[in-house]
């Protein structure tokens, strides 16, 4: 069985980035070391290393390593900009780059964002405990956990938490389609936790609100907009519809770096779309017809009207948006309460 430590997604290694494959887990935890700009885009860019605020971190490091291995500034802003850019639709990867390019110590900053991430799940999950009710059976969606976010998780941060605290959750895990986050990491990490869990096939939701007494459906998130509109996993969005049509509960758990204050509402957030080889063949097996026309959004944006509330580091955040997330805004750093 994997320690705690063996499943670390992001660490500093001194002439690299130390990080964990996500792609090869739960069967084989082999980690790697990412020593140029080449790999470190690569590692994100393959879902080696992922999850919003797991990316955050990765490329914080990323580019600090970068500033000690290119002299010249004008190839070193270049490279940055290239693990700036390596996915579009999760914030934090750009924050976390431009908080290391405006530091005077880079790798400090990068450092301090690692220790932020811990801090700020760790504060998620305890405001996070007092939604979850003794014996809930909860619905989640794609990976959320310690491997998402190189701390404790945002939504499965909570779900442990509550785990800790006696509440005794049942987990509904969507497998999540295509890359079976949910399958292969939450599953494993609830397994890890001792918490109970069942995982279902995306499409099963409807029927597990149905029929399975389900009390609410936490997820993470990768952007969310000043209206509250939430970009995150494929699917999402569908589970928000069903969860309001069943009166279930919504919730998102995500920290403040996951909230784009610039952007007014989800119509603004850049949807990635990945190969289409991820939809046609199923773990490396073509399935579709050659040549199938592929939709492949990784990512959909859920109205913020169907989100009850959002947990955030700060606190429990409910509606309405325009005046919460706006009061979001105006808190002071993190850093600045711990
Ligand atoms: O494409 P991924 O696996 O990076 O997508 C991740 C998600 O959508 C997560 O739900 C999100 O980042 C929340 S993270 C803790």
């Amino acid at each position: 069985m994997p320690t705690p430590h063996d499943l670390c997604p992001v660490t500093w290694d001194g002439d690299a980035v130390r990080y964990l494959d996500q792609r090869r887990l739960p069967h084989d935890v082999r980690h790697e070391r990412a020593r140029s700009v080449e790999e470190i885009e690569a590692a994100i860019k393959t879902l080696a290393v992922r999850g919003a605020p797991a990316i955050g971190v990765f490329g914080a490091y990323g580019v600090a390593l970068l500033r000690d291995l290119i002299a010249d500034d004008e190839a070193f802003r270049a490279a940055a900009q290239r693990v700036r850019e390596a996915r579009p639709t999760a914030v934090n990867l750009a924050w976390a780059v431009d908080r290391v390019l405006a530091a005077s110590n880079m790798l400090a900053e990068a450092k301090e964002i690692h220790r932020e991430q811990i801090a700020m799940d760790e504060a998620m999950a305890d405001a996070g405990l007092d939604l979850i009710p003794k014996n809930a059976r909860i619905l989640t969606h794609c990976n959320t956990g310690p491997i998402a976010t190189a701390g404790g998780g945002t939504a499965l941060g909570v779900i442990v938490a509550a785990q800790r605290a006696g509440k005794k959750p049942h987990v509904f895990v969507d497998e999540t389609r295509p890359l079976l986050q949910g399958a292969r990491l939450t599953y494993f990490e609830l397994q890890q936790a001792g918490i109970d869990a069942t995982l279902q096939v995306d499409g099963a939701a409807a029927i597990a609100m149905q029929r399975q007494h389900i009390d609410l459906v936490i997820v993470g998130a990768d952007r969310i907009a000043r209206n509250g509109d939430t970009a995150n996993k494929i699917g999402t969005y569908g589970l928000a519809v069903l969860a309001a049509h069943h009166g279930i509960p919504f919730y998102v758990a995500a920290p403040r770096s996951t909230f784009d204050f610039a952007m007014r509402s989800g119509d603004e957030i850049h949807i990635e779309e990945r190969a289409p080889e991820e939809v046609t063949a199923f773990g490396g097996t073509p399935v579709a017809p050659t040549g199938a026309a592929v939709y492949n959004p990784a990512f959909d944006v859920t109205p913020g009207h169907l989100v009850t509330a959002f947990i955030t580091e700060y606190g429990v955040v409910k509606p309405p948006y325009a005046e919460t997330i706006a009061a979001l805004e105006l808190r002071p750093r993190f850093s600045a309460l711990i």
